[in-house]
């Protein structure tokens, strides 16, 4: 078997531009699935914070983002959405888990929702996954089992900057706002003062090979 090209991630952006300015969605995901990105590209975006993952902003124009992730052990996103926009995620280092979500009822009134979890899978460097647009609700998480950081490249198109974030005890879900922990290589004001991306609640995540699903539940 051949071995994975490595590139970088400046040839990242410039093959995501012409693929996406192409409406080529398809070969991005078979891009993403045959490349290695080399990790020595990533190193003026790589921050990590003690109490969460961070959200690096390496490219940004009218049709897309591209932001490098960094996850502490055992750090996770919240449920989220993508407001509808494609996602696509590459891991560079360590392995991640991304839980999918199903959502059964909806009152928009009460910004209630049901979520129904379906079987969780991992992502490592030359496994990239891309967000169902018909099932977008999802976690990524980085399992304290693997007792190692992760780095993950993310692509967004169109670029958006809120989204909407759920929690499954209370069937509850709202807005939020997305921040950046850097912007082109420099910390943005918020990573230097502490602040969070988004008000975490407490989680207990497990992961369980067995049922093929995360627990995630909000702690007391
Ligand atoms: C994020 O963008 O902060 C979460 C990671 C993802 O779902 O792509």
């Amino acid at each position: 078997m051949n071995e994975p090209e490595c590139i970088s991630l400046n040839d990242l952006i410039d093959t995501t531009r012409a693929l996406l300015e192409s409406n080529r969605i398809e070969a991005l995901t078979h891009l993403l699935n045959a490349v290695h990105i080399e990790p020595e590209s990533l190193a003026p975006y790589r921050h990590f914070h003690d109490a969460h993952y961070t959200r690096n902003l390496v490219f940004k124009n009218d049709l897309f983002e591209l932001l490098v992730l960094c996850w502490g052990i055992g750090h996770r996103s919240w449920i989220h959405n993508h407001r509808g926009q494609h996602c696509w995620m590459a891991v560079v280092e360590g392995t991640l888990a991304v839980q999918n979500y199903k959502r059964l009822g909806c009152d928009q009134q009460k910004r209630t929702v049901q979520l129904q979890s379906l079987p969780h899978f991992l992502i490592s460097p030359g496994s990239a996954a891309k967000v169902d647009p018909d099932e977008p609700v999802h976690l990524v998480w980085n399992p304290p089992e693997f007792d190692r950081l992760a780095v993950s490249v993310h692509v967004y198109s169109r670029p958006f900057d809120a989204c909407v974030v759920y929690d499954v005890e209370s069937g509850l879900c709202r807005d939020t706002t997305l921040h950046y922990t850097s912007e082109y290589g420099q910390l943005t004001n918020r990573h230097r003062a502490g602040g969070r991306l988004a008000d975490l609640p407490a989680c207990t995540c497990q992961l369980s090979t067995e049922e093929r699903d995360i627990h995630c539940g909000i702690a007391p």
